[in-house]
């Protein structure tokens, strides 16, 4: 493939290189002279091992060369890739500055270019931003269509520098997203030599897998070390206890407890992240990522009310399912039980189905529980599912108890339903309501 590379930095450099030794003839381009002759002369621009060699060596072989002249990579390539700096601004928001210019400068080039041209983002930029930026200002200057005239391809860049060369060639995963066949099949070839799982998606998705992986490293570190300054202040070795939690491949490390939702709750959580952020405030120890999941899960619960319940402006709630999860009946800190009584306060009129509930109480295990300290929750107990639908305004689905899965959501058009559990995978009905999809 004939592919042109905007911007020479760590990314740029680096997959010029490598997809010159895949095969494909590159022309990297960009706007710092310095980096364009130091290509030419078969040296890397960066530091990064073994990249000297892979430059001097294709350069060469006459696939790799460098210019600062966009228009001629852009008539001797049919796919470009931006791969300019994004840093931040001052305020923490992503400066768009170099994209914004690239994509001016490329939008001009391929006006004047007759045939179908691809354009790639590998520069790490914020959801929305291929849609509502880059495309419209290609769109624009080049008075031509992308889908029809030319491609757009979100492909976000996954190597760590330092090991750059070896996360080229082996990365976590490829993601293309595209909305443009003809694109999406020549990434499919330009992939092809890679054993990475590859998934093809929307633009926006790949787009947000960069921030979503990136902020879930960064967890990761604080997380980690927050554990060790909790070890170290009670004469424990972190490192004994991070490598064993990290052999737990079922709960720890795994995508349970990753599935975007509603809060968490039950008997264990909310009481041991307390303890544990009690223990180490105590040691004068500030574990700032431990302390805020007790109220960003608090937010979880507001939020529902105060984002998609409020606005309808209903007063008529049936919550199906109170209890922490299904096929429990277990109300410990149970996040519906905490929005159950948030509406309650509010003077909303609810209706409660849980068959659980019901069933344990009927057999009086949380009898007590319900009469002397619930008895907000014990009145609005209902046994009939129907009845509590037909007689409500608004439907919250509180857990995945298998008879929730078997509504059927557009026979009850007045009603809407709020899914925190993503009861259904048809998730396209007017009047349902999903929290986070
Ligand atoms: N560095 C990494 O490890 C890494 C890893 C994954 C993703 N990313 C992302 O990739 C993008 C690039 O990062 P980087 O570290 O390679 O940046 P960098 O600053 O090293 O390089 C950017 C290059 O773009 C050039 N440039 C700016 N405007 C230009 C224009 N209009 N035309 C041509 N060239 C232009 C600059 O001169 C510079 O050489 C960023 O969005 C970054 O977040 C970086």
């Amino acid at each position: 493939m004939n592919i042109s590379m905007v911007g020479l930095g760590y990314v740029g450099a680096v997959c010029c290189a490598c997809f010159a030794e895949e095969g494909h003839n590159i022309i990297g381009m960009d706007i710092d002279r310095v980096k364009v002759d130091l290509i030419n002369d078969g040296k890397a621009p960066i530091v990064e091992k073994d990249l000297d060699e892979y430059i001097s060596k294709n350069v060469k072989e006459n696939r790799l060369r460098a210019t600062t002249d966009l228009k001629e990579a852009i008539n001797n390539s049919d796919v470009t890739i931006i791969s300019v700096g994004t840093p931040s601004k001052s305020n923490g928001d992503i400066d768009l500055t170099y994209i914004k210019e690239a994509a001016k400068a490329i939008g001009e080039k391929i006006k004047q270019k007759d045939a179908f041209h691809i354009v790639s983002m590998r520069s790490t930029v914020l959801p929305g931003t291929g849609k509502n930026v880059v495309i419209p200002v290609i769109e624009e200057v080049s008075g031509k269509k992308e889908g029809i005239d030319f491609g757009y391809v979100s492909n976000p860049e996954f190597l760590r520098e330092s090991s750059a060369i070896y996360d080229f060639y082996n990365p976590p995963k490829t993601v293309v997203g595209t909305d443009d066949e003809k694109s999406a099949s020549v990434f499919k070839e330009l992939y092809a030599f890679l054993k990475a799982p590859y998934f093809e998606t929307d633009i926006e998705v790949a787009e947000m897998i960069k921030y979503a992986d990136n902020s879930w490293h960064a967890v990761k570190v604080t997380f980690a070390n927050e554990i060790g300054l909790i070890c170290k202040r009670v004469d424990i070795d972190a490192r004994k206890v991070m490598d064993i939690f990290c052999t737990d491949r079922k709960l720890n490390i795994s995508p349970y407890y990753l599935k975007p939702g509603f809060a968490f709750g039950g008997s264990c959580l909310p009481k041991d992240v307390k303890a544990i952020t009690y223990k180490a405030k105590s040691l004068d120890e500030n574990t700032q990522l431990l302390n805020s999941l007790i109220p960003s899960n608090r937010y979880q619960i507001e939020r529902v009310f105060y984002h998609f319940i409020k606005p309808l402006k209903k007063r008529k709630i049936g919550l199906l399912g109170i209890s922490f999860k299904a096929d429990t009946d277990d109300l410990r800190e149970s996040p519906v039980l905490e929005l159950a009584e948030i509406l309650i306060g509010k003077g909303y009129e609810v209706k409660i189905y849980d068959k659980n509930i019901s069933l344990s109480k009927e057999k009086g295990a949380n009898k007590l529980l319900l009469e002397n300290e619930l008895p907000h929750i014990n009145v609005r107990l209902k046994n009939d599912l129907n009845g509590v639908i037909e007689n409500s305004e608004i439907l919250i689905i509180g857990n995945s108890d298998d008879k929730f899965k078997n509504i059927d959501f557009l026979s009850y058009k007045d009603k809407t339903f709020i899914d925190l559990m993503r009861i259904n995978s048809d998730i396209s009905h007017d009047n349902y309501i999903g929290i986070a999809w």
